[in-house]
């Protein structure tokens, strides 16, 4: 039996194709364009996922028994509004997760009806990226393309939809809507009237694993698929990733170095972040979890490496930073080329270096790129320290994750030991898992995680360099604040 994961991501779909014992048998990816029509925007056509989607399966199963493939699971990226009209028609471009255009709408929605309502409703407060201030600024920037909304989705739940017809989501996925009652497990009536939305127009929700239906025979016949491949709800790509690192059940923390850098923490019951810096979602094994995230990460890196010093040589460039260099860089930087979500959540900040001298090289800038992500996330954990929780280890996973160097400077930020999973594929392989325990492979997702997930390598923090970052973090810590007027300042220019 074969199972194929789904990993509907910023820049690329990637596939993967996972076998009886877990192996994974092959992967294909497609990349799609992203568009940024305003500084700040971020948006994609929905029909480039799924013309990447129609593209890569029958590549992934080249030379394979595809009358083995039994399930497909997908995680996605998260809070991106997706908008049908009557004729299933893409009304406008999906807008992102990392979208900052709803400065006003996310004031709107913290301010005027209130935090604390908020909290009350859906377990969270606004932030720029999350789908409801998107749904409003719909309603107030494009009227005409807002009443012709038939169906409302997430970027995952689009692909469900053209593979099944059904229209569904998941509840880790629907978490991060602002329109969900996180600790019922039901959209929420007082949300829906906020937004101007109905039920109606909203997914039925799911667990993560539950099969919403099969292959319609057109996208079968497409796919080179029989028409009994069950399709399971999937998730947000976060929840996605825990599962497929291993991280679930209650008490463990997996973070993630991709486009977006998140800290995801585990918990069998459900709980609310005080000061509503970190998300309350439903995860993916049926339990919740607590989540900060920060919208530029390895992306960070990529622009550093591809955009500014051209070339892309990941490797030669870290090469360049002597190890007697770590803990020592006078460079600063701070991540935030998107605005910010955790904890600032400030869409009008921007990347900045600091501390540059006559004699700051390139290797000092790399450096202090790859620990200017670290200290942000940093942040995140440092609001979960605040309110009590005891991170101890960590998983990650992500493209970041790949470099040993990255791992190093994290682990000592953190001071903590970080566990790289067997497999870097962190939603693709969380996705089949969901399928395979949809197809009744196994019982339910924390067994499956139990046998299918392992370490393979584990990063310690060094008590002297963990000692050198501590200082740096503190000084790091200074730079934001000192920046927000200017930032401000910026944005009232645009
Ligand atoms: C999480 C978030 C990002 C995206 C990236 O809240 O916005 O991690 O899911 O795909």
């Amino acid at each position: 039996m074969y199972t194929i994961g789904i990993d509907l991501g910023t820049s690329a779909v990637k596939l993967l194709l996972m076998g009886d014992g877990g192996e994974i048998v092959r992967i294909a990816s497609r990349e799609y364009p992203i568009e940024f029509p305003r500084p700040g925007w971020s948006q994609q056509d929905p029909e480039d996922w799924w013309k990447a989607v129609r593209a890569g399966i029958p590549e992934l199963l080249e030379g394979v028994d595809a009358g083995q493939v039994r399930g497909i699971g997908a995680g996605g990226q998260m809070h991106g509004l997706v908008a049908l009209d009557e004729n299933d028609a893409v009304i406008r471009p999906a807008i992102l997760w990392n979208d900052g255009r709803t400065q006003k709408q996310v004031e709107y929605l913290n301010e005027a009806i209130g935090r604390e309502k908020l909290s009350r409703y859906t377990a969270n407060i606004a932030f720029a990226g999350f789908t409801a201030p998107k749904l409003l600024w719909m309603r107030e920037n494009e009227p005409e393309l807002f009443g012709r909304i038939r169906k409302i989705m997430l970027p995952k739940d689009y692909i469900n939809y053209r593979l099944t017809g059904v229209h569904c989501t998941d509840y880790s996925d629907a978490s991060g809507m602002l329109l969900l009652d996180v600790e019922r497990k039901c959209w929420s009536r007082e949300m829906l009237d906020i937004c101007g939305v109905t039920e109606a127009q909203l997914p039925r929700l799911y667990e993560s694993w539950e099969t919403v239906g099969t292959l319609l025979p057109e996208a079968a016949a497409r796919l080179g698929l029989g028409t009994d491949v069950a399709v399971c709800a999937g998730a947000g790509d976060n929840a996605a990733a825990a599962v497929g690192c291993g991280a679930v059940g209650g008490g463990c923390c997996n973070i993630s170095l991709g486009t977006s850098g998140t800290v995801f923490i585990t918990s069998d019951s459900f709980g609310v972040d005080r000061q509503n810096a970190l998300h309350s979602f439903a995860h993916a094994d049926g339990g919740y979890h607590l989540m900060g995230c920060i919208l530029s990460a390895a992306s960070c890196n990529k622009w550093w490496q591809e955009e500014v010093l051209g070339g892309g040589d990941y490797q030669g460039e870290e090469a360049r930073i002597a190890p007697e260099r770590l803990g020592r860089n006078d460079v600063y930087y701070l991540p935030y080329l998107m605005g910010e979500r955790s904890p600032h959540n400030d869409p009008a900040a921007r990347g900045t270096f600091a501390g540059l001298r006559m004699d700051t090289g390139r290797a000092d800038m790399t450096q202090a790129v790859l620990e200017g992500v670290a200290f942000a996330i940093r942040d995140c954990v440092e609001v979960a320290r605040g309110q009590g929780i005891d991170i101890r280890s960590s998983r990650v996973c992500g493209g970041g994750a790949k470099s040993a160097l990255w791992r190093t400077i994290l682990s000592n930020v953190l001071g903590i030991p970080l566990e790289l999973p067997q497999t870097e594929q962190g939603p693709g392989y969380g996705g089949a898992m969901l399928a395979a325990v949809a197809c009744g492979a196994y019982p339910d997702v924390k067994t499956c995680a139990r046998k299918l997930t392992a370490v393979k390598d584990v990063t310690q923090p060094e008590p002297g360099l963990t000692a050198a970052y501590e200082k740096r973090y503190r000084v790091w810590r200074k730079l934001y604040p000192a920046m927000k007027p200017f930032y401000q300042a910026l944005a009232e220019e645009e």
